[in-house]
């Protein structure tokens, strides 16, 4: 395969995926699609998961005009739907490929109602979705080592007091909808340090991490004109990538595992995500996803 144009120059900066490769969740628009351009610009080889074939398919067709790279290919993912997280894992697996970098990108913020198997929906995408898509792909990362599952996660982690685990079967309500979302991204947070502690010595590393705050698609609840104000101070996405790409390809962190980053480097996370909340995490996600 020959080498996309800006390659090297974009290797030295961040890290090396070339001839590696890499499935980005929400990887049609925002920080997923800047992430996952960044990783055809190293070379590396990419998966766009996405709800939308129509969306995903415009994706793949835009980032190989835009990075040049023929190497990108498109996977359907719905989150709220574990039989379609399933379906993509397997349909990945078909391809037989190894798997070097997962990125659990995609998430909603302030989203009411349920997933297809009765969850609270940010809980049930942001983090449920990703705890299934992982660790059916979990042996493939194993056996792809060194491999590493990078975790978008968020500063408003910070915000989450605990686990309510009741409300996680019933939709958000909450006024604003961002008690349900700071829930689900300090779940991601406690997903990233249990798996490290269950990965550890295979090869395979984690990472969570706050991307900044970011000029995306997912600010399209709030309101007009607090919208463009907001958005105008904020991140583009293609920073608000940097420390996905930094955490899936540098060599700076390849020794590490289970850390929280901002801002390409390490950050301590909320003195709530202990390692018994994030055992107590993965149990109750393990049971609530065995049978459905
Ligand atoms: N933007 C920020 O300031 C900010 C700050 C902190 C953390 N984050 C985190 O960064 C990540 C990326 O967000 P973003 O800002 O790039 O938002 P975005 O532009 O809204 O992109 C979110 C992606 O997730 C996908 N998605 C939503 N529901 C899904 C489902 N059920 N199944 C599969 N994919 C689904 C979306 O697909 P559709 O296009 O079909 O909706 C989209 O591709 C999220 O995890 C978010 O929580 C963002």
């Amino acid at each position: 395969m020959s080498e996309p144009e800006g390659a090297a120059a974009h290797r030295s900066e961040t890290g090396d995926a070339g001839l590696r490769t890499f499935l980005v969740t929400g990887a049609n628009t925002g920080i997923g699609r800047a992430t996952a351009a960044g990783l055809a610009r190293q070379g590396g080889r990419v998966y766009v998961a996405s709800r939308s074939r129509e969306k995903g398919e415009e994706a793949v067709a835009g980032l190989r005009a835009s990075t040049g790279s023929d190497s990108i290919w498109y996977l359907p993912l719905d989150l709220a739907d574990l039989d379609s997280v399933r379906a993509c894992a397997s349909a990945f697996l078909a391809r037989g490929e190894p798997l070097h970098g997962l990125v659990n990108n995609a998430g909603v913020v302030r989203a009411r109602g349920l997933t297809k198997q009765g969850f609270e929906l940010m809980f049930g995408v942001n983090h449920l979705g990703h705890f299934v898509l992982t660790n059916a792909l979990l042996g493939c990362l194993t056996a792809s080592a060194p491999a590493r599952v990078v975790t978008v996660s968020s500063d408003s982690h910070y915000s989450a007091s605990g686990i309510d685990f009741e409300a996680l079967r019933r939709p958000e309500r909450g006024v604003t909808g961002m008690h349900g979302y700071a829930v689900s991204k300090l779940c991601n947070v406690l997903f990233s340090a249990e798996l490290a502690r269950r990965t550890a010595g295979s090869g395979v590393t984690t990472y969570a991490l706050h991307p900044g705050m970011v000029a995306s698609d997912i600010w399209r609840r709030v309101p007009w004109p607090v919208r463009p104000l907001m958005l105008r101070r904020m991140l583009t996405v293609d920073q608000g990538a940097a420390t996905s790409l930094y955490c899936a390809t540098s060599p700076d962190v390849a020794q590490d595992s289970g850390k929280f980053y901002d801002k390409c480097a390490e950050r301590a996370p909320s003195p709530v995500a202990t390692p018994e909340l994030a055992a107590e995490l993965w149990k109750r996600s393990e049971e609530w996803t065995a049978g459905s």
